[in-house]
């Protein structure tokens, strides 16, 4: 094998060992840069006659050729490689199922209150809203539990800024002050009926929302949600109320096997006063007294804050859990579910 045959194997070998195109131009410029092989011999032509640098240059040449295929051929080698490479960590299955967007849903606790809605709402009540932020008058004071009530203990409050230094604003404790605003404003209407001795038509509302205490473990939360009910009329009835009750709370679990008990109870707002309390008689929770509400007949002192003359108007109030009943109804154990945003749980319900 002649030298130059040799230097272009070596070439081809070399190439051939380079595993990057870097890798590829260090050799190649071992043969072809500036300093390279054949550069080098190509300068030797010029010590030789005119007859043999025509020879040994075309071989030369030749040598060059092979080597630049060589080299070429290797390139494109490595290139192919790369794009295939690239081709296997970029792979797409087409067959996998795309991704779908997120599918929103009501939260446990929305679902609830739109069945107390719309089960109220078939009752003929109708649906109040009011602020979450209240003054003391609204939530205390109209509501038979002056300044020094010891009544007031029981809601461990959160005081906000606004109002008197005597009585702060605060986040509402219950929904109990919706009573008061919503006859206000109904007896305001029918004032002139009133005022000429005529009858008003009754207050028949529920007044659904978010209320607040200081107090947090699985079953209270900082937060929670209570539902007003109120009914003022001239011929109401502690039986309407335990009617009413009763039907609501058959039709929002899809059972007849509850029973109900009134237990006795003390609220300021209203005398007699009572718990509610519910028993499944079948599944899980069979045979358990479960307190769901507390109720009463509004009391005169509150019906006179209301507007109305406590001789002609009577009332009866209940205040419920929708949080309660969402657990009851899904057989939820820890309030804090419902409250810690985990899609993971809130799904569940969509
Ligand atoms: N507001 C009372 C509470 O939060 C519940 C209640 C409402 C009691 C209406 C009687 C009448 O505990």
């Amino acid at each position: 094998m002649n030298e130059l045959d040799a230097l272009v194997d070596g070439a081809r070998a070399g190439f051939a060992q380079a595993a990057t195109p870097a890798d590829l131009e260090n050799a190649k410029a071992q043969y072809l840069g500036k300093s390279g092989r054949i550069t080098e011999l190509m300068k030797g032509l010029g010590a030789l006659s005119v007859d043999e640098k025509k020879s040994r240059g075309a071989a030369i040449n030749q040598a060059k050729q092979a080597i630049e295929a060589a080299l070429t051929e290797r390139r494109q080698a490595l290139a192919d490689a790369e794009l295939q490479a690239q081709l296997k960590a970029e792979a797409l299955d087409v067959s996998l199922p795309g991704r779908q967007r997120g599918q929103g849903g009501l939260h446990p606790v929305s679902l609830t209150l739109e069945r107390i809605e719309a089960i109220f709402g078939s009752m003929g009540f109708e649906v109040a809203d009011g602020p979450e932020i209240e003054s003391d008058w609204f939530n205390f004071t109209a509501l038979n539990t002056p300044e020094d009530h010891p009544a007031r203990s029981m809601h461990d409050t959160f005081y906000v800024e606004g109002g008197s230094d005597k009585a702060p604003n605060l986040l509402r404790t219950h929904t109990s002050p919706m009573q008061i605003r919503h006859a206000v404003q109904h007896v305001k209407r029918h004032r002139a009926d009133l005022d000429a001795g005529r009858s008003m038509p009754e207050i028949r509302v529920i007044a659904p929302g978010r209320t607040y205490r200081v107090d947090s473990d699985a079953t209270h939360s900082p937060m929670f949600h209570q539902c007003e009910g109120l009914w003022v009329g001239e011929n109401v009835s502690f039986k309407d109320l335990k009617h009413v009750f009763n039907d609501f709370c058959r039709t929002f679990f899809e059972s007849d096997d509850l029973v109900l008990r009134f237990r006795p109870s003390f609220f300021p707002f209203t005398e007699p006063s009572a718990e509610i309390d519910i028993q499944f008689q079948q599944g899980p929770l069979a045979g358990r007294w479960l307190e769901v509400a507390g109720s009463g007949q509004v009391h005169p002192n509150v019906v006179r804050n209301m507007g109305l003359d406590p001789e002609r108007y009577i009332g009866f109030a209940f205040g419920m859990g929708p949080d309660r009943l969402t657990m009851l109804r899904y057989g939820v154990n820890d309030l804090r579910l419902f409250f810690d945003g985990d899609v993971r749980f809130l799904a569940q319900f969509r």
